[in-house]
């Protein structure tokens, strides 16, 4: 079984659009797929209620409800044989509330918007994995996923180079198309949609799938099987965010920085 968290407490910046996306994809190459929702506004609920009953079943569960008389993990449980379990997040999260999110994802992925505030939150947002949920770099499990990306834009190339240099892995772009506007508004995926019409977006998604696929179970407990030294994880830990701070100054503060 994969799990696979999508996280940004920056609200509007795809989360819900990758979680169902992701949901869809698995489900339409027959994976037994699971799509837990922490929002309380419980968007990914309303996409299942709209999925035909023709596509492969996806399993909801409403994770932002407590159900009365049974116990959290129960109400938790995945049916047996669940092969991936795709977890959505509410905006506005606390950092010490990422471990509860994080704690058995084997990917965690944080879309972004191409906009100053965005990339900001962003870098809170790795900031605060890496320190208030103790990730550790080296088990490479999170991704930035750069969404609603109009191409040849000036924000767009200043986000492509703020995620190059946060040693942090940029796995895919997706544009901004209609597409998946139309495809929630049905309860599919992307992938579910007729080919000439998403097929751009389609192959966009690629990349972000290989990388989901190159996680796992096993490479997670072998990285977590060596010791770190806790001086070398607090050290590194300052430099990340200094560094997330200096990139961020020098793709956006520059102009500012240099006025009188
Ligand atoms: N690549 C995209 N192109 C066009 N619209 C998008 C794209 N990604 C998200 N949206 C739209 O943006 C809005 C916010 O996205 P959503 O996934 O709900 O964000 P979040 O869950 O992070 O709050 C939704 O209306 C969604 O359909
Ligand atoms: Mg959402």
């Amino acid at each position: 079984m994969r799990r696979i968290t999508i996280l940004n407490p920056k609200g509007g910046s795809g989360k819900t659009t990758l979680a169902t996306n992701l949901a869809a994809y698995y489900a339409s190459r027959g994976l037994v797929t699971t799509l837990m929702d922490f929002d309380p506004q419980g968007s990914t609920a309303r996409w299942l209620r709209s999925r035909p009953a023709s596509l492969p079943a996806i399993h909801g569960i409403a994770a932002y409800r407590r159900a009365p008389g049974v116990t959290r993990s129960f109400q938790l449980r995945t049916p047996i044989g669940t092969d991936r379990v795709v977890v959505d997040t509410p905006a506005a999260i606390e950092p010490q509330r990422f471990a509860e999110f994080c704690r058995d994802a084997d990917a965690i992925v944080v879309p972004v918007l191409p906009s100053q505030i965005d990339i900001h939150a962003c870098a809170h947002c790795i900031e605060h994995l890496l320190t208030a949920a103790k990730i550790k770099r080296r088990e490479d499990r999170i991704a930035v996923v750069a969404n609603r990306v109009r191409p040849n834009t000036l924000v767009f190339r200043s986000l492509s180079r703020f995620l190059e240099t946060l040693d942090i892995p940029f796995v895919a772009t997706l544009r901004e198309s209609q597409n998946y506007i139309r495809s929630f508004e049905l309860g599919i995926g992307l992938h579910e949609m007729r080919a000439e019409r998403s097929l751009p977006d389609i192959e966009q998604w690629a990349p972000l799938a290989s990388w989901i696929e190159s996680r796992g179970p096993a490479r997670r407990s072998a990285s977590r099987e060596q010791p770190e030294a806790m001086p070398q994880q607090g050290e590194q830990v300052v430099a990340v965010v200094e560094e997330l701070e200096q990139a961020f100054h020098r793709t956006w503060g520059g102009r500012r920085l240099a006025q009188p």
